[in-house]
């Protein structure tokens, strides 16, 4: 008996002497953490799966820590993760590993590793997800405050990951509105990088909270080890990548400290969002395809796995002059079409306050009688009567100075204590204050309302026109107006929640004066996004293209307008328009009676054509191909199956440079080299080329390509690949 204990006391010590290591896999990535009793938790390894862990430790690979933490130790000069004020004024923290579990559950594998201070009685979880269908690693952690009075957090970011210096290039994604979601890209040089937001609550119009890592040089769609970085948070960010004279590039993401020094009472805990990650040897094509994935398959887009209606939406078509005859007339277009949903926006509502000007009304969510004296519930009706869906337009955030609702609750507005509110939209638009739990009700009660006087209600565009600019909060204590930035969006998905259980199936686009927050944050709770308000196809080719660096097709809304556009004065070809607008979810924002005869039936086949489609370009595998960014005046890509069976091949002339000689044989991509496939022009409008019903194999096409006849500017090309079997 004596021996026994013995040895286990024996077995025990020798267990704690030595590091373990503890292997987060994907199928095919492998983080490698190690841990000692007593000791930081480290970084050992990230990259290609390791299915034998001790390589890593034995090829001495540089271990950085794993959380690094300001203000105690010889490791937190080169970035940290962590900074907080100890109830006793301490600056210092010091983590070290007590435990750590591991758990799965229907393909989702947990790990969950317990650290604590070595004096206070604050402790960290650091946590580990993976899925079996798709190659990202979400990383966060659970703060705990033990310790006997308020601590205080300076910075609390959600995961730090070395990556060994070299010709290490950042892309990245910024804009402005109309011209979100541009890509750029540049070589990591000595010093900070710093991609970062504070415009709350629309998180991603200038920068967005994703980034990647080409660790082999310059930027590849379908080659090089290529890493990805996505924080899923709706409020403000910052990703910053420091690279000193050390041997890594050391990236840091999470919610942005600024103005979010954020309180732990005794016993409080705060968890932060989770960093998702990719590493792929197949380029930023390679990344992008794990996170569409990931989005579709694991609820990071919501229900993203349905196939998404085809719609008009009426605001370019008649802005805020909403009318039962108008919206009557647009559906018989819609419905003449083809389309499948009908999306009354902006303008149908005001009591006292008539929102025929965008100056008034938010927050009033009642019919204005005078523009729609038959109420919502007919005009659903009316669509119904046409076999068409419902959708309707609020902003159920946000209200203006001209409402009832803020003459009502002026408390509920978002505004430093004491000083005069500084206003948006129309010299009057302001934001309700998510923090506060009475603004949460009420938000909640404008979709309620909604889907209780209209139960067939299938759609709601939810949008979002305004940033912060002026931080503060009358719910909030005096102690605690630095959590607003937080705590809005704490409040926000707390409802959001609360919409969902109850209206599991209704379809939400989130929207922000386009692509203002797109973000996974939000995405598990909506459906869809506006990609822009930019509808001219020329500028949509990169807001889609840098779009989609990050997020899958089905989420993309894209629809075809007037020509010439309403934002550029652009005229375009209706088939490039089309063109462009179907790679994603196509919809229509114009009156489809401004199309001609000819028009109206080209438009009529390609919704048709479309719907055929739409499982592979709302469902497949996205290659991008030749990028618009590369100054050559092409832009093509590809959606494959995820059988391989059958693909949709999209290619664009948009620039005419006199005598060009360099014109691109397209190469197809993604498809399986072995199969044959016919070949079918889509939207053609002029006579057959010489492939058109022809079969070749993916391996010709892939390596040798058409030479496509894109005969002018504007000119494009849709060809479906369908893999014959014999
Ligand atoms: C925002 C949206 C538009 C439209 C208007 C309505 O700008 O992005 O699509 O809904 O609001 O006011």
């Amino acid at each position: 008996m004596k021996r026994i204990l013995l040895t286990i006391i024996f077995a025990a010590a020798a267990l704690n002497a030595g590091a373990k290591n503890i292997t987060v896999n994907t199928p095919n990535t492998t983080l490698l953490l190690t841990a000692e009793q007593d000791k930081a938790v480290y970084v050992q390894y990230y990259g290609d799966r390791l299915e034998d862990a001790s390589q890593a430790v034995n090829a001495q690979i540089r271990k950085t820590p794993a959380y690094p933490c300001f203000g105690y130790g010889k490791e937190f000069f080169n970035s940290i993760a962590l900074s907080v004020v100890h109830s006793d004024g301490d600056l210092g923290t010091d983590l070290r590993y007590v435990s750590d579990s591991y758990n799965e559950k229907d393909g989702i594998h947990d790990w969950v590793i317990t650290t604590k201070d070595s004096k206070h009685n604050f402790e960290v979880d650091l946590c580990y997800r993976t899925y079996d269908n798709c190659d990202v690693l979400e990383m966060w952690t659970v703060i705990r405050n033990g310790e006997k009075k308020p601590v205080t957090l300076e910075k609390f970011a959600s995961a730090a990951l070395p990556f060994r210096q070299g010709d290490v290039w950042v892309s990245h994604i910024h804009g402005k509105w109309a011209s979100e979601g541009y890509l750029t890209e540049e070589p990591l040089n000595k010093g900070v990088f710093e991609v970062s937001d504070i415009a709350c609550p629309k998180n991603a119009f200038l920068n967005r909270p994703n980034i990647m890592l080409s660790l082999d040089g310059k930027p590849k769609e379908n080659s090089g080890r290529t890493v990805g970085a996505v924080l899923c948070w709706s409020g403000n960010f910052k990703m910053t990548v420091n690279t000193n004279f050390e041997s890594c590039h050391y990236l840091v993401c999470g919610i942005n400290e600024t103005g979010s020094r954020y309180t732990l009472g005794k016993g409080e805990s705060f968890t932060t969002p989770a960093l998702a990650m990719v590493y792929s040897n197949e380029g930023k094509g390679g990344v992008s395809r794990n996170y569409h994935r990931w989005a579709r398959l694991d609820g990071k887009i919501h229900n993203g796995q349905a196939l998404r209606k085809t719609l008009l939406n009426s605001w370019e078509g008649v802005y805020l002059n909403v009318s039962q005859d108008g919206m009557e007339r647009m559906m018989d277009g819609v419905q003449a079409l083809g389309g499948e949903l009908f999306v009354m926006d902006d303008g149908w509502f005001g009591g006292k306050y008539k929102r025929s000007v965008d100056n008034c009304a938010l927050g009033d969510w009642v019919t204005d009688g005078e523009k729609l004296p038959d109420g919502v519930p007919s005009l659903q009706k009316a669509a119904e009567e046409r076999g068409l869906k419902w959708g309707i337009w609020i902003e159920p955030e946000m209200t203006n100075t001209l409402s009832e609702l803020y003459e009502k609750h002026p408390d509920w507005v978002i505004c430093n204590p004491g000083r005069d509110v500084v206003c948006g939209r129309g010299g009057t638009q302001l934001i309700l204050d998510m923090s506060n739990p009475a603004v949460q009700d009420f938000v909640f009660k404008v979709v309620d309302d909604i889907m209780t006087e209209t139960p067939e209600t299938y759609y709601i565009k939810w949008d979002c026109n305004m940033e912060v600019y002026s931080v503060g909060s009358s719910y909030l204590s005096a102690d605690r107006q630095s959590h607003l930035y937080v705590d809005y969006h704490l409040g926000l998905i707390k409802t959001l929640e609360r919409i969902r259980a109850k209206y599991p199936d209704l379809v939400i686009q989130n929207c922000a004066s386009g692509g203002g927050r797109i973000n996974y944050g939000l995405m598990p709770y909506f459906d869809e996004f506006w990609t822009s308000d930019n509808t001219d196809a020329e500028q949509r080719l990169f807001i889609q293209w840098g779009t989609s660096m990050f997020f899958p097709t089905c989420a993309m809304a894209q629809h075809v307008s007037a020509s010439p556009n309403h934002q550029t004065g652009r005229s375009l070809p209706l088939k490039f328009r089309f063109d462009v607008a179907m790679t994603g979810r196509l919809g229509m924002e114009m009156k489809p009676s401004d199309l001609n005869e000819e028009e109206f039936e080209f438009a009529r086949n390609a919704f048709s054509t479309y719907k055929e489609i739409r499982p592979i370009v709302q469902q497949g595998d996205l290659y991008r191909i030749l990028s618009p960014y590369e100054d050559h005046g092409f832009a093509s890509e590809i959606i494959v199956a995820g059988d391989k069976s059958e693909a949709v091949f999209f290619a664009y002339k948009f620039r005419q440079y006199a005598n060009q000689q360099d014109w691109p044989v397209f190469r197809f991509d993604g498809l399986d080299p072995d199969a044959k496939y016919t070949l079918t022009e889509l939207n053609r409008i002029n006579s057959p080329e010489a492939w058109e019903g022809k079969t070749f194999t993916g391996r010709f096409l892939m390596n040798t390509g058409l030479e496509l006849k894109l005969k002018g500017v504007y000119s494009s090309c849709v060809i479906k690949c369908t893999e014959v079997r014999n």
